[in-house]
């Protein structure tokens, strides 16, 4: 399938590498990125007016030009892979269930968490039965205060109103994730509380600087948030910028949003919230978003009428009350999302791909009726938490 890759950034770079492991299956029709290198056009437009033979696009731009480079996709007959969040609105995805039925095409969404090793294991042990029905779940996603610093505070999140929130960016995965644990029972009550409590500008250093690198060394020795130290020093943050090199970082921390101190008061995403669900069937969920933790990652616990089940990291723990444990380990899986989301990323294209070739107008329907569930749920929350007595 000939495939125009729309927006460059970490997520189309990672769906255009399968062109490199997957080239009987996969070919690339253009790039559309203004900061891309290897870009053959500057903007998404731009791709879809060109006569390029392309058969699919994927969709991996800013999260506030999903909808409008869906909708046009779609027009021009393109099957989509569309990165998460399908759309900034419940009123967004609405729009995009109308291209779709018009179009007739396949809008496969970015829910990568699907196919990683993980998830597709705790399938396989949810489907055992073993701590018989599902009464609770608590799920638990850590950002890592770098990451959520990078992403929430100095990066493409930072301003709610300039795409999506943190709930709606982030946890759409988790909502999908949850949503398919429940199946076939439906969310019927939703409560949400968060707040932003450290990155505000009343909690800046006295003497500090407004760019880590010209803020003075005891001030910096004390800051958990120093761009030095999480872009020069540490690598961890690194993967999200094209070039990775010692010299292009330090330009990152001198010249971009990157290298500002995270005390400014420009944004306004919320540092942690909870999520608590109700579904049909005595079912209650509470999801919980952590910006300021330590450690990254996804930790799962399942609450049933006969036992439990925990999935962190790299393994999957079942006891049950009658005494038997079980230990599932997955050596090897980065549980942060950092490597391939842990088969997730090439998961998603083999779907893509496959579906694309033999879906029908009705499978077509139901996937994007599926993946809207996830949204469904955030909105809601967002809604709910933003509603103050
Ligand atoms: N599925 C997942 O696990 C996952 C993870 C991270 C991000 N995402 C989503 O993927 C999308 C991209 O995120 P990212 O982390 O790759 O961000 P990014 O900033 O690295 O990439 C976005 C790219 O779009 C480009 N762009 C901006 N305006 C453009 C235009 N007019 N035309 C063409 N290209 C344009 C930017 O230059 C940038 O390279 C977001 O919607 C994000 O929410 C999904």
């Amino acid at each position: 399938m000939r495939v125009l890759i729309l927006g460059c950034g970490i997520r189309g770079r990672v769906y255009a590498s399968y062109a490199r492991t997957r080239p009987d299956l996969f070919e690339i029709a253009g790039i559309a990125d203004p900061a891309a290198p290897e870009a053959d056009w500057k903007d998404w437009r731009e791709a879809l007016e060109a006569e390029t033979g392309a058969e699919g696009a994927i969709i991996a731009l800013p999260d506030a030009y999903h909808l409008a480079a869906a909708q046009a996709a779609l027009a021009k007959g393109l099957h989509i892979l569309l990165e998460k969040p399908l759309g900034c609105s419940w009123d967004e995805c609405l729009q995009l269930k109308a291209a779709q039925r018009q179009a007739g095409r396949l809008v496969m969404p970015g829910f990568v968490l699907r196919y990683s090793k993980l998830y597709k294991t705790l399938d396989e042990v949810l489907a055992e039965g073993k701590i018989g029905e599902i009464t609770d779940i608590r799920h638990t996603v850590a950002l890592g205060c770098g990451k959520a610093a990078h992403a929430f505070c100095r990066g493409n999140w930072a301003r709610e109103e300039d795409g999506s929130t943190a709930l709606v960016q982030k946890c759409t995965h988790d909502f999908d994730l949850i949503a398919r644990w429940a199946a076939p029972r439906r969310m019927l009550y939703v409560s949400s509380s968060g707040a932003l409590a450290e990155w505000k500008r009343e909690n800046k250093p006295a003497n500090s600087a407004n760019r880590c690198i010209d803020c003075p060394d005891d001030v910096r020795q004390s800051c958990p948030f120093d761009a030095v130290r999480l872009y020069i020093k540490e690598k961890d943050l690194r993967y999200h910028f094209p070039d990775c090199s010692d010299e292009a970082m330090l330009k990152v921390v001198r010249e971009t949003q990157y290298g500002e101190c995270v005390y400014l008061g420009r944004n306004n995403s919320v540092n942690h919230q909870r999520v608590l669900m109700e579904f049909e069937g005595a079912l209650t969920v509470t999801l919980e978003l952590q910006g300021l933790s330590l450690h990254r990652g996804r930790t799962t616990h399942f609450y049933g009428t006969r036992g439990e089940i925990e999935a962190k990291d790299d393994s999957i723990t079942l006891e049950t009350f009658m005494g038997e444990r079980e230990v599932i380990s997955l050596p090897g899986l980065s549980g942060n999302g950092c490597t391939g989301h842990d088969g997730g990323d090439a998961g998603i294209m083999d779907e893509f791909l496959e579906w694309a070739r033999k879906g029908s107008q009705e499978d077509f329907e139901r996937i994007l009726a599926d993946a809207f569930e996830s949204h469904r749920i955030a909105f809601l929350a967002e809604e709910r938490r933003r509603c103050h007595v």
